[in-house]
């Protein structure tokens, strides 16, 4: 669950590896850079979809292409701020809530990743009991979503990239205990 945002950053540093104009690689903004956006939307729309877009080859990486690929259900909620938007982003909230709903259901824990709207959202629609993360450098975010009535949720201040890379490295090492190369 997430928005335009995540899907469109997603998308350009998938096609042009950049995010909003900057080189992901070298951290500089590049010539022309500023359409990248713009023109990735514009190439998914073209697609039909990002389903399609994977389909026929398009969109090779990233990860609303792991999602489509390994069957990993995904809702966009969309906003008045959004570009585009892409053909997925659902501009209806209220049929964005249902999907968000749907996608909520039977959850038990939640990991909310610097999205204050996102996660606030979520935190807003989830019954007690849920376990919820949400991680994000500003302080004041998680206080405010356990300021909402969301009192279950751990909140974590860091740096997403840097939680993400340690969440990594513990899932692996749960699957592969003894560090042992895996063989396929
Ligand atoms: N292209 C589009 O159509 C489009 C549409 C909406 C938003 N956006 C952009 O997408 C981004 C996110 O949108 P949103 O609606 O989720 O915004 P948001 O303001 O609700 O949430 C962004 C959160 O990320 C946190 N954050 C920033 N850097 C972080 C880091 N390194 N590690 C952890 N947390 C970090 C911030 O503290 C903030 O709480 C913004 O940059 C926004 O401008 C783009």
């Amino acid at each position: 669950m997430g928005g335009n945002a995540i899907a469109v950053h997603d998308i350009e540093q998938a096609l042009m590896g950049t995010s909003l104009g900057v080189d992901m690689q070298r951290g500089v903004p590049v010539r022309g850079g500023h359409r990248h956006h713009l023109k990735v939307i514009n190439t998914i729309r073209r697609c039909g979809s990002i389903a399609q877009a994977v389909e026929q080859g398009v969109l090779s990486h990233g990860v609303l292409y792991e999602c489509v690929r390994n069957g990993v259900p995904f809702a966009l909620a969309g906003s008045i701020r959004d570009d585009g938007p892409l053909p997925d982003t659902q501009m209806d909230l209220i049929q964005a809530q249902t999907d968000y709903a749907r996608l909520l259901e039977g959850a038990d824990l939640i990991l909310m990743l610097s999205s204050m709207l996102h996660s606030i959202g979520v935190g807003n629609m989830t019954p007690s009991g849920v376990k919820m993360v949400c991680v994000d450098i500003n302080p004041a975010v998680v206080t405010k979503l356990s300021d909402r009535g969301s009192v279950e949720s751990i909140g974590v201040v860091t740096d997403v990239g840097l939680f993400l890379s340690l969440l990594l490295q513990q899932l692996e090492r749960l699957t592969n205990p003894y560090g042992v190369a895996q063989t396929v």
